[in-house]
């Protein structure tokens, strides 16, 4: 028996080449990946340093200690005015705990689920592990990258489909209005929605984003702690689920992964209360946004997907080389610019694109942009 074929991550490879180039004593600008600079708020900090003295800290139940989804409905309720029950939220081993769980719930071996392309490679990759067929539903600037039931028709019959608003790569979102009538379409076509919203918090600009959950009790909802909360590494995130698969979702927690972390269970309640320090970081990553944006077409790259939200950018590059790849390469080496070629998000179009990334500081964005500048006069020049 051999097990199923899974693409690589190629960001990975980008990532391993940059820490490479620095242990060599070069300055590398890192734009890469969807990593904050930032750790845990302090008031999640200070709350695990507590437990860790006087907790045991031992399992939960699978669903999560039991003051952390009322305070998940009550963001909910403070964010988009909705009344959730606590009983439909499940926390999770962070967005992709939730995501692995909610197909697995939702969803038959040889399930057809619409991904957007370009989209996050994860959940391409998840569905082909679990034995289900992604079905590319190639988008690009004419949708801002995002999905419109024009390509949910055309994609023949589905199952499912995930989108995911504000988008990784593009950082596009989805209006409100656009959302429900993807919401709507499902509903009627008996087709699963699953909503990523790990990018919610993070929106620029006059763009609005709101929950899948204010149009339909059958979408599943993902969130996380990872992003706005600026807590990847502590492996939190949430789903909201429609109410007939909030106890598969459960037995299955219960069987594959026990519990999320306890520790950061208690950190990410604390979390919930740190919003003026986690809003700091999004007035940051608002100016790193402007300086790629003044920046990027001074350095030839006047091509940008509209950044509305998240923190990343996607460029057209295939005017300045005819693969992404090859160009990541070059900047990387010659100037020590770290930037993700689009492959790993669009393996048909993505070598005609990257990503940049601009949640470090405005210091790096500053670098990389003279970096990149100096590489375009260059090459002009030659
Ligand atoms: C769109 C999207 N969904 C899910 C994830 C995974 O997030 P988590 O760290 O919460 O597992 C990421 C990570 O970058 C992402 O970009």
């Amino acid at each position: 028996m051999t097990s199923r074929p899974i693409d690589p991550f190629y960001v990975m490879e980008v990532v391993a080449n940059a820490q490479r180039r620095e242990r060599e004593g070069h300055a590398v600008f890192h734009l890469e990946v969807g990593q904050p600079a930032t750790g845990a708020p302090a008031g999640a900090i200070a709350a695990g340093h507590e437990l860790l003295d006087h907790d045991v800290l031992g399992y939960t139940i699978s669903s999560g200690i039991p003051e952390l989804a009322p305070a998940i409905a009550a963001h909910a309720a403070r964010t988009y005015g909705i009344d959730l029950d606590p009983g439909r939220i499940a926390l999770t081993q962070g967005a992709t705990g939730a995501i692995v769980l909610a197909i697995l719930a939702a969803f038959e071996p040889g399930a057809r689920v619409g991904v957007t392309n370009p989209g996050y490679p994860c959940y391409r990759n998840m569905l082909v592990a679990l034995h289900m067929e992604p079905v590319l539903l190639d988008v690009d600037e004419t949708t801002r990258f995002q999905p419109t039931t024009s390509h949910l028709e055309a994609a023949g019959p589905l199952d499912g489909v995930i989108v995911a608003s504000p988008s990784n790569p593009t950082g596009t979102v989805l209006s409100p209005g656009e959302l429900q009538t993807i919401a709507a379409w499902c509903d009627s076509h008996d087709v699963r929605l699953i909503s990523d919203e790990i990018y919610h918090g993070l929106i620029y600009g006059d763009a609005e984003a709101t929950t899948a959950a204010s149009y339909s009790d059958s979408a599943i909802v993902i969130n996380s702690f990872s992003k706005y909360f600026s807590m990847t590494g502590w492996r939190i995130g949430w789903a909201v689920l429609p109410e007939p698969l909030a106890e598969p979702f459960d037995r299955l927690a219960q069987n594959l992964v026990i519990c999320p972390p306890a520790l950061s269970q208690h950190m990410a309640l604390a979390a919930l209360n740190c919003r003026d320090e986690l809003d700091g970081h999004v007035s940051r990553y608002t100016t790193n946004r402007q300086i790629l944006l003044d920046g990027l077409p001074r350095a030839g790259m006047p091509d940008l997907a509209p950044a509305d939200g998240a923190f990343y950018i996607w460029a057209r590059t295939d005017h300045l080389a005819a693969d992404s790849k090859t160009l990541a390469a070059e900047w990387l080496r010659d100037f020590g610019v770290a930037a993700t070629p689009g492959v790993d998000f669009d393996p048909k179009r993505g070598h005609k694109y990257m990503r940049f990334s601009f949640c470090g500081s405005p210091e790096t964005m500053h670098g990389a942009i003279d970096a990149l500048t100096t590489w375009r006069m260059r090459s002009l020049a030659s």
